[in-house]
C-alpha cells in the first residue's frame, strides 16, 4: 500500500567554488603593516583566495553545478535560483539570471533573482526559497552565496584587507526533508556605516593608489564584533526554542565565518560542544554570503554531513542583518529512490497531514 508522507523543502546537495589564487598572511604583510601572527591570533585566518579571472557569476555557476551533481537531480528540475551577493559584477542583470543562462535553464520554467543581505544573505535566501517552494510548484531550488569581496577592498585598510575574501557556495533544495525548516531572521537599519560598501567600481588587488575611497568595505571592527556575538547567540536560541530542541539534538552548528574569536565567544557563552561547531575561516577568510554554503559543501565532501542530520546555520552582517536556520539534511535523489514507493513527495498543502505545511518561524 502506498502511503504518502509529507516531505518538506530541505537542502540535499552542496557545492562550492574557490578562486585559483591563494594569498597567505605573509603575502599581505609584504605590502601592508601587519603580520601572520597578528592575523592568526586576532581573526583565525591563515590564508584566503582572491579571484583574478573568476567573476562572481563564474564562481556562483561552478558552485551551483557541483551542488546539483551532489543532489543527484536532473538540472531541468531547478525552478528557482536565489543568489545572495553584495559583490555582483553588474547592478543588473542579477547574478542569479546569469547563472540561469550559464546552466542552460533559460528555456526552462525557472526564475532567478539576487538577494542583498551581506553575510546573512544565504540564510535569507534559504528562507525565501523554502517559502516559495511551499507555496508554489517549484520542485527544486538553488540557493547560492557568491562573493568577490576583494574587488571592494582598500588594500591600505589593514583592518578589512586581512579579513575578506572570495568564493561561492550553493545548496540544492528538494522536497526531501521529514521536518520543516525553522527560521529566525532580523534586520535593523544602520546608517552609521558600521559595515558598509558604498556603490562604485572595483579596485584592483594590490597596494596601488586608492582612486575612489567611496565604495570600499568600511567597517568599525569593535562594534561589529560586539553586535556579532549577541546576534548569533540570540539567533541560535530562537531557532532551538521555536523547534523545541536543545543543542543535544543538533549534529552540527555552522556559523558564518567572520572571525574565529567571534565564533569562540558564542561557543563559550552558549556552552556549545566545540567539536560540533564547524570552522574553516583559517583556509577561507570571511567570504560573506558564501561562507555558510562553502562550509556545508566542505562538510559534505569530507563526510561530515549525512542525510537526516540536523544542523543550525547562523550568521550576521551589514544592514544590520542576522538570523539562523535549523535544518535537516534532505535525502538525496538516489537514496530516496531506493527507499521505494513507501515514501512519495507531496506538492501541495492538501497533503500536509496533521503536522501542517508551514515553515516554522519566529
Ligand atoms: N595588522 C596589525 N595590526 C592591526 C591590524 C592588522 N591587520 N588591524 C588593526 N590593527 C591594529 C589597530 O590599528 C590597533 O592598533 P593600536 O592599538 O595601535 O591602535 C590594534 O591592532 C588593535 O585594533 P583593534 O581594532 O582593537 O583589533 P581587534 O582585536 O578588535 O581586531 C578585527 C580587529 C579583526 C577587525 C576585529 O575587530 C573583528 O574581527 N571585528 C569583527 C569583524 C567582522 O566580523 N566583520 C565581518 C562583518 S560581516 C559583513 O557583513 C561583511
Amino acid at each position: 500500500m502506498n502511503q504518502t508522507i509529507k516531505k518538506y523543502p530541505a537542502m540535499t546537495g552542496f557545492g562550492h567554488a574557490r578562486p585559483a589564487r591563494s594569498v597567505s598572511n605573509d603575502e599581505l604583510s609584504r605590502f601592508m603593516e601587519t603580520s601572520d601572527e597578528w592575523i592568526r591570533s586576532r581573526t583565525g585566518i591563515e590564508r584566503r583566495n582572491i579571484s583574478e579571472t573568476e567573476d562572481t557569476e563564474k564562481l556562483a555557476e561552478q558552485a551551483a553545478r557541483a551542488a546539483i551533481e551532489d543532489a543527484g537531480i536532473d538540472i531541468q528540475k531547478i525552478g528557482l535560483i536565489v543568489c545572495a551577493t553584495i559583490t555582483s559584477a553588474n547592478r543588473s542583470p542579477s547574478t542569479a539570471c546569469l547563472v540561469q543562462k550559464a546552466l542552460g535553464l533559460n528555456d526552462n520554467q525557472t526564475f532567478a533573482f539576487d538577494i542583498s543581505a551581506a553575510c546573512s544573505g544565504f540564510l535569507f535566501g534559504l528562507r525565501t526559497a523554502d517559502a516559495m517552494m511551499q507555496s508554489g510548484d517549484i520542485e527544486a531550488a538553488l540557493v547560492i552565496g557568491a562573493e568577490n569581496l576583494s574587488k571592494f577592498i582598500d588594500w591600505s585598510d589593514r583592518s578589512t584587507a586581512v579579513i575578506f575574501a572570495d568564493g561561492a557556495g550553493a545548496a540544492v533544495l528538494t522536497k526531501s526533508g521529514s521536518r520543516p525548516l525553522v527560521h529566525f531572521s532580523r534586520t535593523a537599519g544602520d546608517d552609521e556605516g558600521t559595515i558598509r560598501i558604498k556603490a562604485r567600481g572595483p579596485q584592483p588587488f594590490g597596494p596601488g593608489p586608492v582612486t575612489d575611497p567611496a565604495g570600499f568595505i568600511e567597517m568599525n571592527g569593535g562594534d561589529t564584533f560586539k553586535f556579532a556575538v549577541s546576534a548569533m547567540e540570540e539567533s541560535v536560541r530562537q531557532v532551538l526554542d521555536t523547534a523545541g530542541c536543545t543543542v543535544g539534538d543538533i549534529d552540527w552548528i555552522v556559523p558564518h565565518q567572520a572571525n574565529s574569536r567571534i565564533i569562540g565567544a558564542v561557543t563559550r557563552r552558549m556552552r556549545l560542544p566545540k567539536d560540533r561547531v564547524y570552522i574553516n575561516i583559517d583556509r577561507w577568510g570571511n567570504t560573506s554570503a558564501a561562507s555558510i554554503p562553502i562550509a556545508l559543501s566542505e562538510m559534505r565532501e569530507s563526510g561530515k554531513l549525512a542525510d537526516g542530520d540536523r544542523i543550525i546555520l547562523t550568521g550576521f552582517g551589514a544592514g544590520f542583518s542576522w538570523g539562523a536556520a535549523l535544518a535537516e539534511i534532505g535525502t538525496r535523489a538516489s537514496a530516496s529512490e531506493t527507499a521505494g514507493a513507501r515514501v512519495s513527495e507531496s506538492d501541495g498543502p492538501e497533503a500536509a497531514g496533521p503536522e501542517g505545511s508551514d515553515t516554522i518561524h519566529d
